[in-house]
């Protein structure tokens, strides 16, 4: 009951599907965290140079790139993500931001002040509204993949989006972030509880437009200690699984309001080593790890209570090919094989620089290896 069916055509490779619900599989599904962007060529000729989020606003330029990855290596990625970012939510709630050439994130107006929230509080987000675009998105590429693969709708963490929103775009120090957490912490928290409430319904309603599963992207979780994090990060992603099976059932689109089994949720809480068993009971159907994780000792630590998404170095990428063979096979031996409880993928994202055939090859090993 996850969608209507009649709507969409049939899913002809639920692999993924079935892996994040935790069933046996014939091999690991894999996919490529920012599968879609700078390492194709043909992302470059599609955006032409216009401005990211204007890509990411055209329905019909946000479905192509999306589908990119899936036609480049046919038959070889388990899913496809939906073209977008993780910043979408900031502009939702009224910052402005840009995607600079070189430098990335930048927003001209950061939280900086106490003071600076009370703008960003005063009204309520109209999600549907605020991002009808990114849900016309995602229901023009479900249509275009016509049940190719399934269709990954994500948002970005609590914890994560605060960074940007408060240190302006990417940073080294993160000085500014660090300065709201422990001078303004209740301050920071008001924050952190309404994106958490726009997440929800961001989520939601990529459900309703299409998507089949999600992932959260707490990227910066690794820059919060333990006491940190349990403080200002995992209440806010606990929330988000606990109150989107809620929220999708209200909206007629699941028929469990406990359990998020029918629309599968990943978490990616990068470099939170140490929060991993609590990870494991937030409710969450499986969880990203980086390459920083043994993959044995994750297995052991959550002990089937999620399944695992991971987690090689992408750097392996730059590797030579007997390089690529040797890890993809530690990896997925380090994952018990890969039949349960394991989807296959890279510990963070693509970087501009990799060898688009060297992805191919990387994809072609994680099958041979993954249906052995
Ligand atoms: O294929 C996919 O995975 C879908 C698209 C996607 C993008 N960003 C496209 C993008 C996804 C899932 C994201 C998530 C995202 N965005 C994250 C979480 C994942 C992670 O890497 O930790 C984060 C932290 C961001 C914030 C962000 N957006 C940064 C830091 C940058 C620029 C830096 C960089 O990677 O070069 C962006 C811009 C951005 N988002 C690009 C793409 C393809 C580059 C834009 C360009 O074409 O110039």
């Amino acid at each position: 009951m996850t969608e209507d069916a009649t709507k969409y055509a049939p899913l002809k490779n639920d692999l993924l599907l079935r892996a994040a619900r935790g069933e046996k599989v014939e091999r690991p599904p894999v996919w490529i965290m920012r599968q879609a962007g700078r390492y194709l060529p043909e992302y470059h000729e599609v955006k032409a140079g216009r401005d990211f989020f204007e890509t990411c606003r055209d329905p019909e330029i946000a479905s192509e790139i999306t589908i990119q990855p899936v036609d480049h290596y046919d038959g070889l990625i388990d899913a496809a993500i939906i073209f977008s970012d993780i910043l979408v939510i900031p502009q939702a709630m009224g910052m402005a931001v840009e995607i600079r050439e070189k430098t990335g994130p930048f927003f001209p107006d950061p939280m900086r002040e106490p003071s600076d929230i009370d703008r960003l509080l005063s009204s309520d987000v109209d999600v549907t509204k605020e991002l009808a675009w990114a849900f016309e998105a995602i229901s023009t590429t479900r249509r275009k993949l016509n049940g190719r693969v399934p269709l990954l709708g994500f948002c970005g963490g609590p914890f994560t989006l605060l960074v940007y929103m408060t240190e302006g775009g990417s940073t080294k120090l993160y000085r500014y972030i660090r300065t709201w957490i422990y001078k303004h912490p209740e301050a920071a928290k008001q924050v952190l509880q309404r994106i958490t409430d726009v997440a929800v319904e961001f989520l939601a309603q990529q459900v309703k437009a299409g998507a089949q599963m999600l992932q959260v992207f707490e990227s910066w979780a690794g820059e919060l200690g333990p006491a940190e994090f349990a403080e200002f990060s995992l209440p806010y992603l606990r929330q988000i699984a606990e109150r989107l099976p809620r929220r999708l059932h209200e909206l007629g689109l699941v028929s469990d309001p406990e359990r998020n089994h029918e629309v599968p949720v990943t978490i990616f809480a990068k470099g939170a080593w140490y929060a991993l068993d609590d990870l494991a009971n937030t409710g969450y159907n499986a969880i990203s790890l980086d390459w920083l994780y043994d993959p044995a000792l994750a297995v052991k630590t959550v002990a089937g209570r999620a399944t695992l998404q991971g987690n090689l170095d992408p750097g392996v990428i730059y590797g030579s090919k007997e390089t690529i063979t040797r890890k993809v096979e530690e990896m997925i031996a380090g994952f018990g094989g890969g039949k349960q409880n394991y989807i296959i993928n890279l510990g963070h994202g693509t970087q501009p620089f990799f060898d688009p055939e060297m992805v191919g090859f990387f994809l072609e090993e994680c099958h041979r290896v993954g249906s052995l």
